[in-house]
């Protein structure tokens, strides 16, 4: 079947405190939507590019990526989850869509593969990357000015959901659709598809495939960037 990335970029990543939206920050000599959208153009299975941008963007036009014969722009929303839904509003009905963060530019081809082989896994509706838990997890009491721990979660079940995520295009666009109407709590596309029921493979990813958030993953990233393209 064919593959089309969706990339959401349409965040304002205000925990970054930087002048502009995160995706644009630089980052070994490009921008981090760059390097994300390079990598994903340069796998041999991914037919083309949604990107998802804020309507008040202006930096999106001055990037050779904008006019890619493989890149489409669509409007985003609101909410991430919006966002995709604008964008899967352009892939085809019979694809499977890669849906990535703009900020993980760090994702590495070899990831990307192991994810893809879901498509042959007729038990799973689709699939993410993730990787274990490390630290002990806590679980906090009721909201208060000093949080105080519950009780310790077990650590053994528990995973961070990374991206991709991949899904049938049409299944996904569903379970969006019926998981923002039930206010579901949908931060990715994984907890849509499980809101309707669908069960979905956990990949194992590398944990160098972080989301930058805040200006210390800046440095991070960049020194991830040189050992996977090393
Ligand atoms: O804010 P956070 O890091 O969780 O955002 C994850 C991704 O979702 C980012 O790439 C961001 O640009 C995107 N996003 C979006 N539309 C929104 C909010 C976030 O495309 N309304």
């Amino acid at each position: 079947p064919l593959v089309v990335a969706v990339i959401p970029a349409a965040g304002i990543g205000n925990r970054m405190q930087a002048d502009r939206p995160k995706q644009y920050l630089s980052l070994a000599g490009k921008t981090i939507l760059e390097h994300t959208v390079e990598l994903l153009l340069s796998h041999p299975k991914i037919h083309s590019i949604v990107i998802a941008i804020s309507a008040k963007d202006t930096y999106i036009h001055s990037l050779s990526i904008a006019t890619h014969e493989k890149v489409t722009l669509v409007e985003g929303g609101a909410e991430r989850a919006d966002s995709v839904l604008s964008a899967l509003s352009k892939v085809p009905k019979e694809c499977w869509a890669l849906v990535h963060d703009a900020a993980r530019p760090c994702v590495a081809i070899n990831d990307i593969d192991n994810l893809l082989s879901v498509m042959r896994d007729e038990s799973v509706a689709g699939g993410i990357l993730a990787t274990p838990v490390r630290d002990t997890m806590k679980r906090a009491s009721s909201k208060s000015d000093q949080p105080l721990i519950s009780y310790t979660e077990s650590r053994e079940a528990l995973w961070h959901a990374l991206t991709p995520q991949l899904f049938p295009s049409t299944l996904l666009i569903n379970a969006l659709n019926r998981a923002l109407q039930d206010g579901a709590n949908v931060t990715d596309e994984a907890s849509a598809i499980e809101h309707v029921g669908g069960k979905v493979a956990l990949i194992s990813g590398n944990p160098a495939n972080i989301k930058i958030t805040h200006p210390a993953d800046l440095p991070l990233a960049e020194f991830y960037l040189q050992q996977r393209d090393k």
